[in-house]
């Protein structure tokens, strides 16, 4: 423990970590100047003449050397801009002359609003930093916490808010950090999308005034992800300067860019300040959820690989290293799974899902997983949640006999829950009506015939863990599925004073994410899917609890290149769940090859959800092969640096993805053609990413590239002079995917 009161040295620390350069955190007692650096990035900020904590640097990695003098407080521009709103505070208190989003909003038992908070002089520098911070009068205390990744230079920022006055208070916003970045002009970068349309990537000028992204709907939802990307100037994929970040919280949230009237960007972000209301009372505390940030010099590509990185050595779970082998720095790649949903619906029986288990072995799938539609009276989806008992007349012998099947057949076992809801026709509600967000007296709104169960509840979490634990204990399951179908209404929790209800937006995501804490380490081995109707429930929060995600239940090949798309600009491939579906899809009527729709799906972790019994033995062979060709590049593609070489965006007629190893030693690429137009063809393809001098070997996995591509060129070759697809590389959705090995 380095704790120190300080203004007594100049300390440099080693940070704890891997990374090609080690990262540090410094304080010089004199200027009063708290600096990291890790990976490309340095971080610095100080104490000012008044006491506050002032933002001075965030961005390219500085020498050493460099020092920087004590911050001063911005000056009073007008009457009507006092300096308070004026400087840059690392976390800026309501009160005072506050005019831009603050970083906490409290109310004290006697009225007062006013939140000033200073410098105590106390920090510690265990893992970066933490800073206490106080308000000039109340004993309202705030610690700001700092932890930065040596490789990436990714900073962790959170706040923990401790009432030691004698009297409550209510923190009615709360953010995890505010991040000002450097004067200039930007693009902000954002996700939204709605079911079934998730991961559109929005680019839009920052001007005057504010823009906020957010959640008010109890998860993360669908509508908007809690992830942004500032481009500065004439920053593109490849090149400029890129601010970026992602908030690690799975309930209502909220993100704030703001330009001043001083043009001074801001980013705030944290708990969603719509419907909140947290009572603190004396000696309680709040932790606020982590806000990570990150800069690229290397564009918006560089910005996700970055994060990538970031997630898979520092974010992901990983189950337990086999006796006798070392801990893995990145978690193991997914299984190929099959999943019933798309074949059979609530139609689940014991004979069809062994019939599809063997077919799906014969492919060469490793995960065979049971979808909804098993437990309960589920016979559709207005009856069963809540219930989760195996239906007996879909499996008159429990699970047991599909599982040993599956398991004979050389794959592990997965299945489909929901738990945290209840269908109103189910033995819990009617036992247990008054589990569910409810405001007594007043409907309750259900969405697919459900209601959700209010996990705040110490009853509800502890029937919850109950279930799953014995589920998991009863029976040899290696995955969940956790999905999550609807977003709150109602939001009541009645067995709590009236003044402490809304605690629940805290309380409910802290309840979910100890459940899966505690699954997981009762049954380390257990492997677990975030999905919320496909991709409402994807985050930096939930990420720390689950392998994997479903990030969409639109799993047609062509629209999904776009969602996938959007989708790595946050988030690794490792994560990105992808099937094969049906052709023509049921969404789009679009009819599509099953090279193409294996293609797409092979550029994330690969899944096949159709109906494969009715599969022709051509259809088969194919899958067969190409699933085969998927085990020996997998780690590449969800592990590796990613290029998006072309965009699919803005209907565009063409598109590539480009993944290269860590080590340089493999590429894999895939290339899409969407339709053909005026006898264009596929442009020629410049890769990214690999060892200059090295040889690497160019394989077809499928499709072909022109006649006098050689079979072996240089890294310069690839990205020079690039490749040329086959002329015959033409019509509608075409796709094609090569790899390239190191000689
Ligand atoms: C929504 C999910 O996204 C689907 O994949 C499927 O599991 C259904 N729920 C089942 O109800």
């Amino acid at each position: 423990m380095r704790r120190l009161w300080i203004g007594i040295a100049l300390l440099v620390v080693s940070a704890v970590g891997a990374g090609a350069q080690p990262g540090l955190v410094s304080y010089d007692a004199a200027s009063k100047v708290f600096r990291l650096d890790g990976g490309n990035t340095s971080y610095v900020f100080g104490i000012n003449s008044r006491g506050e904590l002032q933002q001075i640097y965030w961005g390219g990695r500085l020498a050493a050397t460099d020092k920087f003098p004590q911050p001063k407080p911005m000056r009073e521009w007008a009457s009507f801009d006092d300096s308070y709103t004026n400087t840059p505070q690392e976390y800026a208190g309501w009160g005072a002359g506050l005019y831009n989003e603050p970083a906490l909003k409290v109310t004290f038992a006697d009225g007062s609003r006013d939140l000033v908070l200073h410098d105590t002089g106390y920090a510690d520098m265990t893992h970066g930093f933490d800073v206490l911070l106080k308000d000039i009068d109340r004993a309202v205390y705030v610690t700001l916490h700092y932890t930065m990744d040596p490789g990436s230079g990714i900073l962790a920022r959170s706040a923990t808010i401790e009432n030691r006055e004698a009297q409550p208070i209510t923190v009615e916003q709360a953010a995890a950090a505010a991040w000002t970045l450097p004067a200039g002009h930007y693009t902000l970068n954002y996700l939204t999308g709605r079911w079934a349309g998730e991961w559109t990537l929005n680019q839009e000028p920052v001007m005057p005034g504010a823009r906020v992204i957010e959640s008010r709907r109890g998860s993360t939802g669908h509508q908007a992800n809690p992830w942004f990307a500032m481009q500065s100037g004439a920053a593109d994929e490849e090149h400029g300067e890129v601010w970026f970040g992602a908030l690690g919280w799975s309930g209502s949230w909220r993100i704030t860019v703001e330009q001043d009237q001083l043009d001074a960007v801001r980013v705030t972000g944290g708990f969603n300040p719509f419907d909140f209301g947290y009572v603190l009372h004396s000696g309680e505390r709040l932790e606020t959820p982590v806000f990570y940030g990150g800069y690229s010099a290397d564009g918006l590509g560089g910005a996700s690989r970055r994060l990538h990185r970031f997630e898979l050595e520092h974010i992901l779970p990983r189950t337990p290293a086999k006796s006798g082998q070392a801990a893995a720095l990145t978690p193991r790649v997914r299984p190929v799974i099959y999943n019933s949903w798309e074949a059979t619906g609530f139609n689940v029986s014991e004979d069809g899902q062994m019939a599809l288990a063997e077919k799906a072995a014969a492919l060469g799938v490793d995960r065979f997983v049971m979808d909804d539609g098993w437990f309960g009276q589920r016979k559709d989806d207005h009856a069963g949640l809540g219930d989760w008992y195996v239906n007996p007349q879909k499996f008159p012998h429990g699970l047991k006999p599909l599982i040993d099947k599956v398991h004979a057949l050389g794959m592990d076992f997965g299945l489909w829950v929901e738990p945290e809801m209840v269908n109103p026709d189910s033995d819990l509600y009617r036992k247990h009506p008054d589990w569910v967000l409810n405001f007594p007296g007043r409907p309750r709104t259900e969405q697919r015939n459900q209601l959700v169960l209010n996990l705040a509840r110490p009853d509800v979490r502890a029937y919850v863990l109950g279930f799953l634990d014995k589920l998991l204990n009863e029976n040899q399951i290696a995955f969940l599925k956790w999905d999550y179908n609807r977003n709150w209404s109602e939001p009541g929790w009645d067995q709590v004073p009236a003044s402490e209800q809304k605690r629940v937006y805290v309380e409910y995501t802290r309840d979910l994410y100890s459940i899966l804490a505690e699954l997981r380490r009762r049954h380390p081995n257990v492997e677990i899917e975030s999905c919320s109707g496909g991709g409402g429930r994807v985050d930096l929060g939930i990420l720390r609890y689950v392998d994997e995600v479903w990030p969409s239940d639109n799993t047609d090949p062509f629209d999904r290149l776009t969602q996938q798309d959007g989708f790595t600009y946050a988030y690794t491939p490792q994560i990105m769940m992808a099937w094969v579906t049906d052709s023509p899809h049921r969404l789009n009527n679009r009819t599509n090859s099953l090279a193409y729709a294996m293609l797409s799906s092979m550029q994330g972790s690969l899944g096949i959800g159709a109906n494969i019994t009715a599969w022709t033995p051509e259809q088969t062979a194919l899958a067969k092969r190409l699933i085969a060709a998927y085990h020996q590049v997998q780690s590449t593609i969800v592990q590796g640096d990613l290029y998006r070489l072309i965009s699919p965006r803005n209907g565009s007629e063409f598109s590539a993805t480009e993944t290269v190893s860590p080590d340089k030693k493999q590429a894999v690429f895939f290339i899409f053609e969407h339709s053909t137009q005026e006898g264009r063809g596929f442009p020629l393809l410049k890769l990214q990413g690999l060892d200059p001098a090295a040889e690497y070997a160019l394989t077809s996995i499928e499709g072909k590239a022109r006649a006098d591509t050689p079979a072996v060129a240089s890294g310069d070759w690839w990205m020079n002079h690039g490749l040329q697809m086959d002329d015959g590389f033409r019509g509608d959705l075409q796709a094609a995917a090569f790899r390239l090995d190191k000689k």
